[in-house]
């Protein structure tokens, strides 16, 4: 795993059935057709000397150095524009062609500076590479004429530095922004000799369109685009293969370190869910990991308003399995419990878990998912049988037809955005049904066919709409449902679905969507070839969110939409590990591989395994952790890399909650908003410390490499097993492999799963099993996991939350791209010069009615509470819908949200809360007193800090 140096073929790989034979400098080579001379011949082992061409980019031919001689063809053409024919025979060597190549190198160094020592590429560049394989040895031009040495650098980007001087206008990078990431951000601007690269109009990097993606920084083959961090510690030494630990698109990286520092993190061109694509947060926000804000010493207290105490491991966790066990002797064993983290490993999240079930003896635990993608967990079992995404993301290249309902990918997904926007730009047609006008609505090139922009909290309505207009015009896939799934169900739904109050007429009221619109965009997904959704928390965060879901799976079942490559049912998973964390076992009522509690069958496997009696009875979701603490009967919780405080809806239910608890154990890189309302702080480890597995929305279970020791000393597992043991409970592994063997050896869609296999492959799609020994790309292929694809009656009912005149807007919530989940993370980084503030978007009709100036404070007033943020005035919301994202805590976006939640699963309804905005001058009472008591806690935690500070200096 340990690779710097990755051969580079200079072309894409083409796929076809035909193959042609050629010969390269004698050897004979085979290849598909449309491979172009330049990739046979890498594949043939000869090198042709190249500069404008890489193999993510398609051709362009513009620097002539890969001239090539084919025999019975006049001139030199460009092997990497010149595809394969049956039977070509090619030199790439004669004296003449060295003679060529000479030439152009001796133009390009004539105009470019001769730092190579000091020049921060230096030993990684492939204009020096190219002059050594050329053989260049003079520069008969000088530099007495026209150069472009003297040119300003760009240096406004926070990440990765503009050197003019030292661009050959290869062009790569403007391909790179226009093909890979798909923002158009790059052009050549001038011509002839006067021709340069430039961003936007002429602008520095940072005022353009640019989304510091990377791929220009990582197509740039000389010292150009250079991240800074490169100039700053000079080449790497080695690498490891490890997984990003931000979003679900889980992209795999190179982590190029000097010993145990990271130099950069490059995305690794053979990782399965990004192909060498990256985003702004995993390329470069990773700075967080060496913040000096991190805690790397466990501490105690006995009062949240005492000062924190740095102790030993041993005295921490002997201390918090001790206030544990006070607590369950005096409130009972069901008084305690714990929630995982989407943003932990696997196989951390699968020992705390098992510590639950086993060591506390209930099954008081939990997880994040609970507040996102719960209501997709249920309503694709129901449906479908198996609840996670049906597809991989490659599928969506095959797609003809993408819905994007309640998902903004570009902000939240942005590797996949780039994937989505390339299969766009070929010509697959797109439906976003969406309150806002995201970014996929219109970007360059892209632009959605239908964008219904409906009513926050009214998607039920608008599924109903579609599936009637399908069904009513008779556009659905009767084979598919005679032979896939349950006709019983199918036709109650049918009947359903046909009522004339389903009809997009009838709902046009309730959703605010034209009824034609509602027509053109069922008729477009229900004809085209391959009808693909992708939806996201706009979907589940609502009250009817598991509905929604099942409505969304009824839709592609319908259509014959699910069990092959460009179509399905897939939500985007927001965090990293959300997928990995539910199949864990993380919810109160299931065992690893979403298996009932109360199975006496599955359990005894547990217990047999585990050596524990099991607790039947499922246990608390966290709403009802909360309520039970105030009512005096939940008084413990171990929160591993969680940060509720934030995160979860009415902020002060939640701190009231936590307030009344008598010992919250937070794991943690950070003082998070939660651990200011701890008694006991275990310091976590980043992704870069830890070895264990994520596994992203496609299902894809995928490594996390440790690149350097934990920080703090022990990896997160190792905390969770010694906890374990001060409670009693024995955990025998050494190295997280074994858990994952744990894991495998209990779960029926893991049974094939382990270290070996995942590095052999590379990653594994779950189910991995005796049927599928390498993985499970698409799922329901023959037949649904549940048998009979089962359709569910989703009738719309309009959520308590209403506008009212003194609520009279509704407020919905999202991310935007540089910032991530609760910002813990991206706050410590340069991508707060991106985003440095939550603020209030709100229609100009909505702000001129209230007399709001653009960019000035406004209270947001819900019937859950207040807050300020600053108001953007934008069209990008409609009239009567404000939005807002939830990444600094010091916003209180949570203040605002209510306590309503999914019938089903208890998702909160973040996307739908009534409101009333107003101008104001002043923060709001929750916002004054946040910040006194943030004040207090920093005081109490650097009163230790300082005390330890001269303790060492006495
Ligand atoms: S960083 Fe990405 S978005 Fe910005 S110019 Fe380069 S390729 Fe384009
Ligand atoms: S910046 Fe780099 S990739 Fe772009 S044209 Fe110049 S040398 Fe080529
Ligand atoms: S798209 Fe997601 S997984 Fe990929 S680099 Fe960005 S944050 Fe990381
Ligand atoms: S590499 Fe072929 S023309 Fe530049």
């Amino acid at each position: 795993m340990n690779q710097l140096n990755e051969i580079d073929y200079g072309t894409p790989e083409k796929i076809s059935d035909q193959m042609v034979t050629i010969e390269i400098d004698g050897v004979a080579v085979t290849v598909p057709q449309g491979t172009s001379v330049m990739r046979a011949a890498t594949d043939a082992g000869v090198n042709v000397p190249k500069l404008c061409a890489t193999d993510s980019l398609e051709p362009f031919g513009s620097c002539r150095l890969c001239l090539v001689e084919i025999e019975g063809r006049r001139g030199y053409p460009a092997s990497c524009t010149t595809p394969c024919e049956s039977g070509m025979k090619v030199k790439t060597q004669s004296p003449k062609l060295a003679d060529i190549r000479k030439g152009v190198m001796e133009l390009y160094i004539s105009d470019h500076p001769l730092d190579c020592l000091t020049c921060p590429t230096n030993g990684n560049c492939e204009l020096q590479d190219m002059a050594g394989v050329v053989g260049l040895r003079e520069v008969r031009y000088g530099y007495e004429g026209k150069n472009h040495l003297d040119l300003k650098k760009d240096e406004s980007n926070p990440y990765f530095t503009y050197d003019a001087s030292k661009c050959i206008v290869c062009n790569r990078c403007v391909r790179a922004c226009e093909e890979t990431q798909g923002t158009f951000a790059l052009t050549i601007a001038g011509r002839g000799f006067a021709s340069r690269v430039s961003a936007g109009q002429s602008q520095p990097f940072m005022e353009s369109e640019c989304v510091s993606c990377g791929a220009c920084v990582d197509a740039c083959p000389t010292a150009t685009l250079t991240e800074k961090t490169v100039i700053m510690m000079g080449q790497a030494e080695h690498s490891k293969i490890t997984t990003c630990a931000y979003c679900g698109v889980g992209c795999s990286f190179k982590a190029e370190m000097k010993g145990n520092e990271v130099v950069r993190m490059v995305p690794n061109k053979n990782g399965q869910a990004n192909h060498g694509h990256s985003c702004v947060k995993g390329r470069f926000a990773w700075g967080y990991a060496t913040h000096k804000d991190r805690i790397l010493n466990p501490m105690i207290r006995k009062h949240i308003s005492d000062p924190w105490q740095e102790v030993s491991w041993d005295e921490a966790i002997n201390y918090a399995a001790s206030e544990f066990r006070r607590i369950q002797a005096k409130s009972g064993k069901d008084s305690i419990g714990a929630i995982t983290s989407s943003r932990c490993t696997n196989e951390e999240t699968y020992l705390v878990q098992k510590l639950v079930r086993a060591a506390f003896g209930n099954n008081n635990v939990d997880t994040c998912a609970r507040v996102c993608h719960s209501p997709t967990g249920f309503g694709l079992k129901q449906t479908l049988g198996e609840s996670a995404g049906t597809q991989t993301f490659d599928s969506v290249m095959k797609s003809d037809v993408i819905m994007i309902i309640g998902a903004n990918p570009a902000a939240a997904h942005p590797v996949f955005a780039s994937q989505m926007k390339r299969r766009l730009r070929q010509g697959a047609k797109l439906i976003v049904i969406d309150p806002r006008t995201t970014e996929m609505v219109k970007s360059p090139h892209v632009e959605a066919a239908y964008h219904l922009k409906l009513r926050p909290g009214t998607n039920v309505a608008m599924i109903s709409a579609l599936a009637h207009v399908i069904m009513t015009e008779g556009l659905h896939d009767a084979d598919f449902v005679a032979q896939r799934c349950d006709t019983q169900s199918f036709e109650f739904w049918k009947q359903f679905v046909m009522k004339p109050e389903n009809s997009p007429e009838s709902m046009a009221a309730i959703t605010g969507v034209p009824a034609d619109e509602i027509r053109g965009a069922a008729r477009l997904y229900a004809a085209g070839n391959n009808g693909a959704i992708y939806y996201g928390l706009g979907v589940t965060e609502h009250a009817q969110g598991s509905t929604m879901v099942m409505g969304i799976a009824n839709l592609a079942m319908a259509t014959g939409n699910v069990g092959r490559e460009g179509v399905g049912v897939n939500p985007l998973r927001g965090q990293n590990n959300v997928q990995g964390s539910c199949d864990m076992g993380s919810f109160p009522h299931e065992l690893p591989g979403y298996r009932h509690i109360s199975d006496s069958t599955v359990r005894s496997q547990f217990e047999a395994e585990w050596k524990c009696t099991l607790d039947p009875e499922p246990g608390l979701r966290i709403p009802n952790m909360f309520d039970a603490a105030l009512d005096g009967s939940f008084k413990g919780l171990y929160c591993e890399g969680e940060d509720i405080a934030q995160s979860d809806p009415n902020t002060q239910h939640v701190t009231a909650a936590l307030t009344a608890m008598e010992c919250i154990v937070v794991q943690d890189l950070f003082l998070n908003e939660t651990a200011k309302f701890a008694h006991v702080f275990f310091p976590g480890s980043s992704f870069l410390e830890k070895d264990g597995t994520f596994t992203n929305a496609e299902r894809r279970i995928s490594r996390v490499r440790k690149v350097m020791p934990p920080k703090a000393g022990k990896s997160d597992w190792e905390v969770t097993v010694a906890l374990a043991k001060a409670l009693g409970y024995e955990m025998h592994y050494s190295h997280p492999s074994e858990i994952m063997d744990e894991i495998a050896l209990l779960t029926p869609t893991f049974h094939g799963v382990n270290y070996k296999k995942i590095d052999q492959l590379g990653s594994i799609q779950w189910p991995c099993n005796a049927q599928a020994p390498n993985g499970t790309p698409t799922m329901h292929i023959d037949e649904f996991v549940r048998g009979k694809g089962q359709f569910m009656i989703t009738q719309f009912i309009a959520t308590s939350e209403k506008v009212t005149q003194k609520y009279p807007l509704i407020l919905t919530t999202g991310r935007i791209l540089s910032q991530y989940n609760v910002g813990a993370q991206t706050r410590r980084t340069e991508n707060v010069q991106w985003h440095s503030e939550d603020v209030l978007e709100i229609h100009p009709h909505d702000a001129e009615e209230r007399n709001i100036r653009d960019r000035t404070w406004v209270g947001i007033q819900s019937r859950a509470g207040q807050t300020v943020l600053r108001a953007v005035i934008t069209d990008r919301v409609q009239p009567g819908v404000v939005y807002t994202t939830f990444h600094f805590p010091e916003s209180g976006a949570n203040v605002i949200t209510t306590d309503n939640s999914d019938w089903a699963t208890n998702c909160p309804e973040y996307k739908v809360t009534a409101v009333q905005v107003m101008p104001v001058t002043q923060h709001s009472e929750w916002q004054k007193n946040f910040a006194h008591f943030t004040q207090e806690q920093l005081a109490l935690l650097h009163a230790e800090q300082s005390a330890a500070a001269s303790a060492v200096n006495q």
